[in-house]
């Protein structure tokens, strides 16, 4: 066992006390930051700094040092998997991702595979995360992680961002046979290489499923849930945290994942999260990231009445989604040192 100059993070996930709440950010590696974007501009673009684990490193651990964070998160894409399956993916200026090929037909599938040697295909992201493991030197705990299969599922049939994804749902109720082979071949890819990242050193893995809320709960249960179960009964080897987006109405069913961790957004009220997941599950999140953008006295108010929601119970301090890229990083410390002064009795 590793041990940690910081090691509340983990303690928190494991249900063990703690004299404060943990505190990261989803997206705190990224644009926030000057020293990410003076590193991205000498770049050719996004998947340049992904492919480099050296600098892939250098961003992932510029958190910790300026911003004071309990956990690092990897700085790498959910997009790499399907990539890694056979679907290359472009990420546009201002734009977002761009696929050349999708799938939308059986005969679509001769176009990606399951039977991939992660090693090959994605070592850059394990490399990466050796090198941050080296460069941390145990001062933080390193999180992982990958798209769940419905929400990678989404950009491999629509093969671009949307606000309804209905390219990808059409497929749901049209041809569930087919969708149930894509997401199973995903899930496939989602377990191996997670399982690599955690043998290259990821310490805890956090599942995405960022497009869960736009289903109902009888499709996110057959062709969501279905498939992120079968990830959480693979990964026994480190914590897994599970963050779907939106899915206020699946809390029952999300909370019996064989999971430590279930994230939530600022839609769903913590009391109430609480009352439905039960208390075998840490609570991660769920500030709404635009309470960033007001100044630091109302950050501090909003940041106090969620820690009082907290309780002490077992809960990490994030935000509800990912940082947005203008907000101002003393912003983002004024939260981050707002959970940091405020302890547990
Ligand atoms: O959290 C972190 O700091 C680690 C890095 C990380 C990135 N993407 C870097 C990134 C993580 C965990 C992700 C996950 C991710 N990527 C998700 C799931 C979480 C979520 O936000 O819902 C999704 C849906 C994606 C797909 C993706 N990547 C989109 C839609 C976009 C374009 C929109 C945008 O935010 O710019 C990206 C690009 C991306 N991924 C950036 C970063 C830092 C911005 C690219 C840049 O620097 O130019």
């Amino acid at each position: 066992m590793t041990t940690y100059q910081n090691d509340i993070f983990l303690r928190m996930i494991n249900g063990e006390k703690t004299e404060r709440f943990p505190v990261w950010l989803m997206r705190q590696a990224g644009r926030i930051l000057p020293e990410y974007r003076a590193v991205r501009s000498s770049l050719s673009g996004f998947k340049e700094l992904v492919e480099t684990p050296d600098l892939a490193a250098e961003v992932t651990i510029q958190p910790v040092d300026i911003l004071g964070v309990d956990a690092a998160i990897i700085f790498s894409d959910i997009l790499v998997v399907p990539e890694a399956m056979g679907l290359p993916y472009q990420m546009i200026e201002k734009k977002g991702p761009w696929f050349e090929n999708t799938i939308r037909s059986t005969e679509d599938l001769s176009k990606i595979s399951d039977q991939i040697d992660i090693e090959d295909r994605l070592g850059y992201v394990l490399e990466a995360i050796k090198v941050t493991k080296k460069e941390l030197n145990n001062r933080v705990p390193l999180i992982g992680f990958a798209g769940a299969p419905w929400t990678i599922f989404c950009y491999m049939t629509e093969g671009e961002g949307s606000k309804t994804f209905s390219k990808a749902k059409r497929i749901l109720y049209s041809q569930p046979d087919l969708a149930h082979k894509i997401l199973d071949q995903i899930t496939n890819v989602t377990i191996k290489y997670l399982k690599a990242q955690i043998a290259a050193g990821a310490d805890v893995v956090q599942v995405f499923d960022s497009w869960a809320g736009i289903l109902s709960p009888s499709t996110y249960s057959e062709f969501g849930t279905k498939y992120v179960r079968r990830i959480c009964e693979a990964i026994n080897e480190v914590p897994v945290t599970v963050f779907a987006k939106g899915a206020y109405y699946a809390r029952k069913e999300l909370s019996t994942l064989d999971c430590q961790t279930i994230g939530i957004d600022w839609n769903m009220d913590i009391e109430e999260s609480r009352r439905i997941i039960g208390m075998e599950k840490t609570l991660q999140g769920n500030l709404d990231p635009c309470v960033l953008y007001s100044d630091f006295n109302t950050i501090e108010k909003n940041t106090k009445n969620l820690l009082n929601s907290f309780g002490n119970r077992r809960h990490i301090a994030n935000l509800g989604h990912g940082v947005y890229p203008d907000t101002d990083p003393e912003k983002v410390k004024c939260f981050i040192e707002t959970v940091k002064a405020h302890s547990i009795n």
